[in-house]
């Protein structure tokens, strides 16, 4: 079997996914453990019957009125690698496909019929049909070289009309192959919009005639950061990188994405990450240069001038050129991280606000994108953007896509616009899926399949009458930390398979478990296609609780069937000899427990791991007097001295966040003791908006009424995890107070400045 990459196709892409399917179904078939079959994502009902239909050379498909024989052909390639035969098209046929939309009343819906004498597909329309077979090929069962069907009626539509998938081609650029690659495997699991988010800081990916240092300069940076972008200092490559799209290219792309029912939303990102273009064509910015292709991930203060008339000439340029290519309603503008630091000391922008008596800055970005706006209006075309483009007021026409939160998608329905849910919190794909230490290097937080999977884009929020203006529901998949396309698999997959079923399967027929059961049938599928799918999902997770007596309670959980848990408490390797984990472990002494997951004899996955810290604040009580906000433990002071400290996902259910707020934490010790040493742990990312306290202070008392200082400290280096020890006078005393005082608003020139800040902090430490 020829050796597949996802993102790098050799002869046809679909020929390729054909024959990689007939091997899947090889071997799915060929081993009697899986026979069991599912379809993701789940129809709307299922009704399985004991018939078997059953395929020979002889059977043939009839082709209804207006059916496009695209159909047959897609289809026909998959099952020819599969049986060694085509279905030919006979009037007579035993495979009937019909569009009716009076039967199939819900667009792109289906009823497939699969009889002992009859498969017959009727869609509501061409999409339908397409979406029929492709259920179809995921029910073809192949055994003693006999292809065959189990009886089903299946009546199939989707939740939402948008069900999206985004892609960032400009940190990580991937080639035209890997792109139809991407593209087959949307429509397998009935995505129909790809979000093609080509331009931004770090490249310009897409051609356009008029401006050739955009394909000279822009597409290309000196060098790109190695390693994450909160280490510091910041490393490099030292190697040119970049590529882009010739029109001719994106053509092909978005014919080839048609014939599969995806429509592709291109994104030209304005006012902000804008670096690239500013490259190529300085006096687009504020300041006028010079300025370089980023090489590095981030927010750039230097965007394109909004009191320039040229920085619009260009763009309406930029998109004469870019509307022939994509025949989408909606054109994406971007909108989203865009500082105003330039355009506050920019005489032109400020001329631009007086001028339009605009209120400031923000209504300026209002202006900016209104303007683009009624540009595309008046090319037919309507606009999306990222939730900033809420700012100073939205565009009248614009769909909102909600991705700081869901507040952005509500206010959008609120004003009856139109949203599109993607919140960063529940399906960004670039985050971490598992907080094992050995994960690959990954953006934000931790968003494991569970999560991305009970995501709800309907919130409580929304009334009946609001709910109707969200669209739908899309994935976004950054590729900062996807340099090659075997990261970006392991990132995106098996993830985007949940985005699939938010997006098609209704409300009420989703079931974590049953999807679970679903994805395990679909593993020799992943791996046939050579996709580098991760297997974390049912890899240990763990929680840590209090038991009744405040003692620190490690739960372990895994979801694979069968599955039993052994563990060590002495960091050594676990295996079948350890100790089995039954109900919990109760955490006494500092170390590291290691387990590992096993059905029968075979271990699956990784070897889980986790570090207690066990010192004389451990359990005890702890009051604060400001409640720390979000995800980040109001309600429960326990976390703080449960002897785990949070890692570098700052969601990982350990750190305490205060918004604005100070910290104010008093440890009861229970009785006076002595003390020599008191710690704690501060996350400083300021492009999560979290820093560092102004002043960080430790008092001990013995009575609880009159403290003492005992240490303090206004500096904090070190980005990300400051670890504060401070080793002081040995002292006796009962209680420890710990006061951050939190840096309030956030500074000009910083990510979000104006916002609250949060101070992040985890476990205090008494020795
Ligand atoms: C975004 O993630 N900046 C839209
Ligand atoms: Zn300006």
């Amino acid at each position: 079997m020829p050796m597949i990459n996802l993102f790098y196709f050799r002869k046809s892409a679909l020929k390729t996914l054909c024959s990689t399917l007939c091997c899947w179904m090889l071997i799915n078939y060929a081993n009697a453990q899986i026979k069991e079959q599912g379809i993701i994502p789940q129809p709307f009902k299922v009704e399985k019957t004991k018939a078997v239909f059953n395929f020979t050379p002889s059977t043939s498909i009839s082709l209804g009125e207006g059916i496009d024989i695209n159909n047959l052909i897609f289809f026909n390639q998959y099952f020819q690698s599969l049986s060694g035969y085509q279905l030919k098209v006979n009037k007579k046929a035993t495979i009937n496909l019909n569009i009716d939309s009076t039967k199939v009343t819900q667009p792109e819906g289906y009823i497939l019929w699969v009889t002992a004498k009859q498969i017959s597909i009727t869609g509501h329309d061409q999409a339908g049909v397409f979406y029929g077979l492709q259920s179809l090929v995921q029910l073809l069962h192949k055994a003693n070289g006999k292809i065959t069907v189990q009886g089903t009626a299946i009546e199939d539509h989707p939740r939402f009309a948008y069900r999206g998938m985004h892609l960032d081609v400009s940190r990580h650029f991937f080639k035209v192959e890997a792109i139809k690659k991407w593209i087959d495997l949307l429509a397998l699991y009935k995505i129909n919009t790809f979000h093609w988010h080509l331009t931004d800081d770090q490249g310009w990916r897409i051609e356009i005639k008029k401006y050739p240092l955009l394909q000279g300069i822009s597409a290309y940076r000196d060098e790109t950061i190695i390693g994450h972008k909160k280490d510091s200092p910041h490393r490099f490559d030292g190697k040119r990188y970049g590529g882009y799209y010739t029109q001719e290219e994106v053509k092909a792309v978005v014919k080839y994405a048609m014939e599969r029912h995806i429509n592709i939303i291109p994104e030209i990102e304005m006012p902000g990450h804008a670096l690239a273009a500013l490259a190529a064509y300085p006096q687009l910015g504020c300041t006028g240069g010079p300025y370089k292709t980023a090489t590095y991930w981030g927010i750039f203060d230097d965007v394109y001038c909004a009191g320039n008339e040229e920085t619009f000439t260009f763009l309406q340029n930029v998109l004469d050129e870019v509307l022939p290519l994509f025949p989408s309603k909606y054109i994406h503008i971007g909108g989203d991280e865009c500082p105003k630091t330039k355009w506050k000391a920019c005489p032109k922008c400020q001329q631009r606000i007086k001028d339009e008596h605009l209120k400031d800055e923000h209504e300026l970005q209002s202006y900016f994108i209104g303007r683009m706006e009624k540009y595309l209006n008046n090319k037919g075309r309507q606009i999306i953007g990222w939730d900033e483009i809420l700012e100073g007021g939205l565009a009248p026409g614009a769909t909102v896509m909600s991705w700081t939160g869901e507040e952005g998608g509500i206010a959008a329905t609120k004003q009856h616009h139109n949203a599109i849910m993607t919140p960063e919190k529940y399906v960004y794909l670039d985050y971490y899926q598992s907080l094992y230490p050995s994960e690959q290097l990954a953006g934000g937080g931790y968003t494991p399949l569970s999560k991305v999977y009970n995501y709800e884009p309907i919130t409580q929020e929304l009334s009946g009458d609001e709910a109707k203006y969200i669209k739908g529901v899309q994935a976004n998949a950054w590729s900062e930390y996807m340099a090659s396309p075997t990261q970006a698999e392991r990132q995106l997959f098996p993830r985007m398979l949940a985005l699939a079923e938010i997006a098609w399967t209704a409300k009420e027929n989703k079931s974590y478990p049953n999807f679970l059961k679903r994805l395990r049938y679909e593993q020799p599928l992943l791996k046939i296609l050579n996709i580098n799918a991760a297997n974390t999902f049912d890899e240990i997770t763990d929680q840590v609780t209090e038991s009744a007596d405040r003692q620190v309670q490690l739960n372990l959980m895994s979801t694979l069937p069968g599955g039993q848990i052994y563990y060590t408490t002495n960091s050594t390797v676990p295996g079948l000899k350890s100790k089995k984990y039954n109900k919990y472990i109760i955490v006494t002494a500092s170390g590291k427990i290691k387990a590992a997951v096993f059905n029968g004899a075979k271990q699956y996955g990784r070897v889980y791991e986790k570090s207690f810290d066990v010192d004389k604040a451990i359990g005890k009580n702890v009051t604060l007097t400001n409640q720390p906000q979000g995800g980040y433990n109001p309600g429960n002071t326990f976390g703080l001295v449960n002897g785990v400290f949070g890692s570098k996902l700052y969601n990982d259910g350990q750190w305490y966040g205060f918004n604005g707020d100070d910290l104010e934490a008093v440890v009861d010790l229970g009785s006076v003791q002595k003390i020599s040493q008191l710690g704690i742990n501060i996350l400083k990312y300021h492009w999560q908006k979290m820093w560092e306290p102004q002043l960080l202070t430790f008092e001990t008392s013995a009575d609880g009424k009159t403290y003492t200082e005992v240490y303090r400290q206004t500096a904090f280096n070190d980005n990300g995890i400051n670890e504060v020890r401070a080793n002081i006078t040995p002292v006796q005393a009962r209680y420890i107070k710990v006061k951050g005082i939190n840096k309030g608003i956030i500074p000009p020139g910083e990510y979000i400045a104006g916002a609250k800040a949060w101070l992040m902090v985890d476990e205090l430490i008494v020795n």
